[in-house]
C-alpha cells in the first residue's frame, strides 16, 4: 500500500516541523523592537500551524505501520534561521522562515508526487492540504520582506 520513500518523505517532513517549530519560536522571543511585534504574532501563529502538521504526519506514520522519530535521530538543516546576532534584524528572520517555508513546499510536493505512485490517496491529501498551509505561511512572508526591502 505504501512505498518506502513515502515512509521517508513523512518522516523528513515531521523533523523539518520541528526543526521550524524551534526557530520560529526562538525568533519570536529574541526579535526586538516595536516594528518586530508584526512578525512575532505571525511567527506565533505558524507555530501552532506547523505543529499540527507534524501531529498530522506523525499520525499518518503511525496509520502506515511506522512512527515518527524522536531526537536522537535529529540532524539541524536551518542554518538561515538562526537567531540573528543583532535581534533588531528582522529582515534576516524574514529570509530564513522563506527558506523554511519554500524547503517545506518542495518536501509536500516530492511527498504528494510520491504517493501517488504509491496508489497512497491518503497520504497524497494530507500532503495537498499541508502544502496549501506552506503556501500561504509563504505569501504572507512575502509581503513582509517587500515591506522591509523597501526602506
Ligand atoms: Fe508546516
Ligand atoms: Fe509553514
Amino acid at each position: 500500500m505504501s512505498s518506502d520513500r513515502v515512509i521517508e518523505l513523512l518522516e523528513k517532513a515531521y523533523v523539518d516541523e520541528m526543526e521550524t517549530v524551534m526557530n520560529y519560536q526562538t525568533n519570536a522571543i529574541v526579535l526586538d523592537g516595536v516594528r518586530a511585534e508584526e512578525i512575532k504574532d505571525s511567527l506565533q501563529q505558524d507555530i501552532q500551524e506547523e505543529l499540527t502538521h507534524a501531529e498530522q504526519l506523525g499520525q499518518r506514520l503511525k496509520q502506515l505501520d511506522a512512527r515518527p522519530p524522536g531526537s536522537a535521530e535529529f540532524t539541524a538543516r536551518q542554518d538561515s534561521l538562526q537567531p540573528p546576532e543583532d535581534s533588531t534584524n528582522v529582515i534576516s528572520v524574514i529570509r530564513g522562515v522563506l527558506d523554511a517555508e519554500e524547503d517545506a513546499i518542495e518536501t509536500y510536493r516530492e511527498l504528494i508526487d510520491a504517493a501517488e505512485d504509491a496508489g497512497d490517496p491518503v497520504t497524497e491529501d494530507l500532503a495537498v492540504t499541508i502544502l496549501a498551509d506552506e503556501e500561504a505561511h509563504r505569501t504572507e512572508f512575502r509581503g513582509f520582506e517587500k515591506e522591509y526591502q523597501d526602506e
